[in-house]
């Protein structure tokens, strides 16, 4: 390596500019080949390093936002539930709903691929910058409770307030007490037209007394929850035991 050379690399490290140090030789010789303006040469190097840094900052918030694996929309295989709306999943992957602070609600029995549209639109969110975060609910439930226990609550609920996305994931696979409920009906409230919330739950709405203690809050819950919502049932069958019935053909 000739001495221009380590300066120029010693120079990007010290200016966090390292997208460039693999690529900026390379492309000058393409730039000369191809008789490219400085100003031209300048602009291919600063897209690499942006492309770098969006990646980079991208990882960062998928990591942040603690999905539990990582699935994307296109993923999804919307045959297998024909009386799924894919138009409206591929609408809401605008993430209008976010700016407008609208919540989805995905219902369904176990498998039919709740949690992982949730965190698809999870994924798309964090690409465009948006705050994510997932939670199941028996943790988001168990974390409030020991805050409003040691005095923590306000801070607490100021937190998962900060997020421009709160997932969260299976309500209603644990019995909520009337002392939880209220605590997530603090959460949903505080929330209330300020940011959006993605929930999934194997319980319809009318079912949601089965799951609740406390029917009054459950409703008060359901209230602020549906207005402004996009609500998704999914009735097909488990994708998890498809191949199952394959075999049994
Ligand atoms: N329609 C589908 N296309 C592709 N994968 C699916 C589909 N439905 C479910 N899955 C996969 O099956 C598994 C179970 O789905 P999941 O989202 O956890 O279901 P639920 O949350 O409704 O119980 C996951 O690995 C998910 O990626
Ligand atoms: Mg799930």
């Amino acid at each position: 390596m000739n001495d221009i050379a380590k300066q120029i690399d010693s120079r990007l490290k010290s200016l966090n500019l390292t997208g460039m140090i693999p690529i900026y030789n390379e492309l000058s010789v393409k730039a000369a080949q191809s008789n490219l303006q400085y100003e031209e040469y300048l602009l291919l190097l600063l897209e690499e390093e942006e492309k770098r840094k969006t990646d980079s900052s991208v990882k960062a918030k998928i990591g942040k936002a603690k999905f539990p694996f990582v699935k994307t929309i296109e993923e999804f295989d919307f045959g297998f539930q024909p009386n799924f709306k894919e138009k409206e999943i591929i609408r809401l992957s605008a993430l209008e709903f976010i700016d407008k602070k609208e919540n989805v609600i995905f219902l369904g029995p176990p498998g039919v691929g709740k949690t992982h549209l949730a965190i698809g639109l999870g994924i798309k969110a964090c690409i465009q910058k948006y705050r994510v975060f997932f939670i199941s609910a028996a943790k988001l439930l168990e974390d409030l409770f020991i805050s409003s226990k040691n005095q923590t609550l306000v801070n607490k609920l100021l937190m998962y307030s900060r997020f421009n996305l709160l997932i969260i994931d299976e309500l209603g696979y644990m019995p909520i007490s009337k002392e939880q409920a209220n605590l997530l009906f603090q959460l949903i409230s505080q929330r209330y037209e300020k940011g959006s919330i993605i929930l999934t739950s194997n319980y319809n709405f009318d079912e949601w007394t089965k799951v609740f203690d406390d029917n009054i809050v459950a409703s008060a819950i359901i209230d602020r929850l549906v207005h402004h919502s996009n609500i998704f049932y999914i009735n097909g069958s488990s994708y998890r035991i498809k191949d199952k019935i394959k075999k049994l053909d």
